[in-house]
């Protein structure tokens, strides 16, 4: 395994060109990638009815019909920092289901002093929103009344337990407070609607409303399902856990079913022994969990292990008689049909720090792709291929009599798991994480990661280990995905790294000890490599790449914009004032009717210059309208400056997470997540005299003529 492992080493220094010549090839394919991807796109779009945009730079789709261009309608605003939301003139912004929002009058509502109990919150919207999507209830009133899936990636416990003073952080902690916090955390299902005046609000005890939280039973599903990796004291079939946590990117299907994805969820665990190599590639903690749940573990009240689990340390004879493969049932992408509160973690799609999930292009007659995201740095960029092939009969059905988990099970439980490698040159490669894919050494990738032959479900528990061995790319820290659903061009972000090193410099190990020859190599530090190309990236970048098919292996990449600051020299894209951000996150591709699409990008920054500029920010453009020239190293530089707009600033100490429109355009919903004074009104926009108990919440921005967005 130590060749395995020394390969992979060299496998990405190999690609340590020099910047400069780097960014020479990349505009040399960018030239090439445009004229065989239109004709290509064209071909395949042709009996769809579908039109081409994205890497297009024209208005003509080779379809033979027209594509409207579209033009952003507003003038970039200026940074801010503020206590409040900044959106362009004539443009409103509501609050909506802040936390703690009451979802039905089984409990008190909100109010600055509210003392949560864990009934209160199991009843409430959760706390620190992230991705979301909608959910028609009718086809004629879909951009009017829905059910809003929303994550609820953790929490603020000073909010939390302002009231008290503060969370109680002395061992054990008091188990009605980890209970609550259990309860804050996870996704929360709300009926919404718009009044006739425009303005929105929850439907209060709707039969919609519904938390699944860090404690709700939740079913295994695909190849780790039933395997020994899985069998707990709770499930001795491992088939089930409880919970889902640190949900933070969403994603959809296209049969109606919502998205969640667990994060930094190794955090939550506790081992207090050398366990397994996927607890070191993965970061289990090795003393005390992050909120200290495992510490109210023995109380009188507890019910079934509920804090226990938790310590992940061996206590019994077997697995069945302990918790230490509770880990093994996080890390996933988890299924939720928003109509029935049903969900199931898709093992299929990998176990690793999930940031999101994004369908691709979804055409008739072809497996159905997702995209996914490891969200730390020089972790890597997956894709999931399903053995099935789509059907338009599965699409949503609102109304009616419809199996959405027996469909997610159909295109998400049998395929294959990809990992990206990103080649300098322009082009990449899929390679396949299954048991027998040959490794760059030449032997099976089960030989390579000690597991039989045939063993999926042990190749999908140490994905990041399965990844490692086979090449993949170490990226800088890939969060959201965006698919233009026409031309299937896929944007990710890559939000920053700041253990991205100079060229030359070699990669270190994460778990590597004095001797490599185990498994969970994981990269540490990584030298610079064409797509994640500025050491200590502290501004990020956002990625862009096109494959032939769903079933492709291959695919080409550029880089379609650096993020950077006006101050200082690391600019590459020649941002201005009214557009430099950093630390893209959220992406959203907002397809136009018959027109081209709006990319939507939100950024969660840290301290740099562009911080001390302004607030994060939510910002748009048309990809068609940024083309770069030959002297660009990204698709956007120095002359698209004005078509790359910022239309929102949120308040201090936020990031602006979590994205959608309406299927009329007429409302874009976005979160406003661990704000730090806000907010003090319905008006998102208010300024916060004073001080309040600040509270994540969901914005609504709409046109005061009720317009769409944007345009
Ligand atoms: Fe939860 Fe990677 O952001
Ligand atoms: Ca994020
Ligand atoms: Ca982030």
């Amino acid at each position: 395994m130590s060749k395995e492992i020394e390969t992979h080493e060299l496998l990405n220094q190999s690609t340590n060109e020099p910047f400069s010549s780097v960014l020479d090839r990349r505009l040399k394919r960018r030239d090439v990638m445009r004229g065989s991807l239109q004709i290509a796109a064209a071909t395949m779009l042709g009996g769809f009815g579908l039109s081409l945009a994205g890497c297009s730079d024209d208005d003509d789709d080779n379809d033979g019909s027209t594509k409207q261009p579209l033009t952003l309608g507003f003038d970039a605003i200026l940074g801010s920092k503020t206590d409040a939301i900044v959106v362009p003139p004539g443009y409103t912004a509501q609050i909506l289901i802040p936390w703690g929002t009451a979802l039905n009058d089984s409990i008190s509502g909100w109010s600055e002093s509210l003392a949560f109990t864990p009934t209160i919150q199991e009843n409430s919207v959760g706390m620190h929103h992230d991705g979301m999507y909608h959910f028609p209830l009718a086809e004629d009133t879909a951009s009017s009344n829905f059910i809003l899936a929303l994550n609820n990636e953790y929490i603020d416990q000073a909010a939390l337990w302002e009231p008290q003073g503060g969370p109680t952080t002395t061992s054990p902690r008091p188990a009605d407070e980890v209970r609550t916090e259990i309860n804050a955390h996870g996704v929360t299902l709300v009926e919404v609607k718009k009044a006739s005046d425009g303005s929105w609000s929850h439907v209060e005890n709707s039969p919609y409303n519904r938390r699944i939280t860090s404690a709700t039973e939740i079913g295994l599903a695909g190849p780790v399902a039933g395997s020994d990796y899985v069998i707990t004291k709770y499930s001795t079939d491992g088939t089930k856990t409880r919970g889902t946590n640190n949900n933070c990117a969403a994603g959809y299907t296209p049969w109606g079913t919502y998205l969640t994805c667990e994060e930094n969820w190794p955090g939550y665990f506790v081992k207090t022994a050398s366990r397994y190599n996927d607890d070191d590639r993965l970061g289990i903690e090795s003393s005390g969990g992050r909120y200290g749940w495992e510490t109210a573990a023995g109380d009188g009240s507890e019910v079934n292990d509920e804090f226990g689990r938790f310590d992940a340390t061996p206590s019994g004879a077997t697995a069945a008689d302990d918790y230490r493969n509770e880990p093994r049932t996080f890390g996933y992408i988890v299924e939720i049909d928003p109509y029935t509160g049903e969900a199931m973690k898709r093992t299929h799609l990998g176990r690793f720090r999930h940031e999101g999930c994004w369908p691709g292009k979804l055409v008739e007659g072809e497996p159905v792709v997702f995209y996914s995201s490891h969200d730390s740095r020089n972790e890597y960029i997956y894709k999931f291929v399903s053995d099935a092939v789509w059907s338009a009969s599965d699409a949503n059905n609102v109304g009616g009599t419809y199996d959405r988990m027996a469909i997610g099970s159909k295109y998400m439980d049998e395929g294959t798991l990809y990992v990206a490698k990103f080649n300098a040159d322009g082009t990449g490669e899929w390679l396949p994480l299954t048991p027998d894919a040959e490794t760059p050494a030449g032997g099976t990738l089960a030989a390579a990661l000690g597991l039989a032959a045939d063993d999926l479900a042990g190749v999908i528990i140490n994905t990041c280990d399965a990844a490692d061995i086979m090449g993949a790319t170490p990226m800088d820290r890939p969060e959201w995905g965006a698919v233009d659903p026409a031309s299937g061009d896929v944007y990710m972000t890559l939000t920053n790294n700041s253990k991205r090193t100079a060229e030359g410099v070699a990669a270190t190990y994460t778990n590597s000890g004095t001797d490599i020859d185990d498994l969970g190599v994981g990269y540490a530090t990584a030298p610079v490599n064409a797509p994640n190309p500025r050491a200590d990236n502290e501004n990020g970048q956002i990625i862009r790449w096109q494959e032939g098919t769903a079933s492709s292996t291959t695919f080409e990449w550029e880089i379609f914009v650096f993020g950077g600051a006006v101050t200082g020299n690391d600019n590459p894209s020649g941002l201005t004032e009214l557009n430099q951000f950093a630390s893209p996150d959220g992406l959203f591709y907002d397809q136009r009717d018959g027109e081209e699409g709006i990319l939507w990008v939100e950024t969660d920054n840290g301290g740099n210059a562009v911080a001390d500029y302004t607030n994060d920010q939510l910002l748009a453009v048309v990809p068609s309208s940024v083309s770069g020239n030959s002297n660009s190293p990204s698709v956007v530089d120095q002359q698209d400056q004005s078509n790359l707009k910022r239309f929102a600033v949120g308040p201090n100490g936020c990031e602006i997470t979590g994205i959608f429109t309406t299927p009329d355009k007429t409302a874009l919903f976005i979160n406003v997540q661990h704000p730090g004074n806000w907010p003090s009104s319905s008006d998102a926009t208010a300024v916060t005299s004073g001080t309040v108990r600040p509270r994540a919440s969901t914005v609504v921005i709409q046109k005061a003529d009720g317009g769409q967005v944007g345009v």
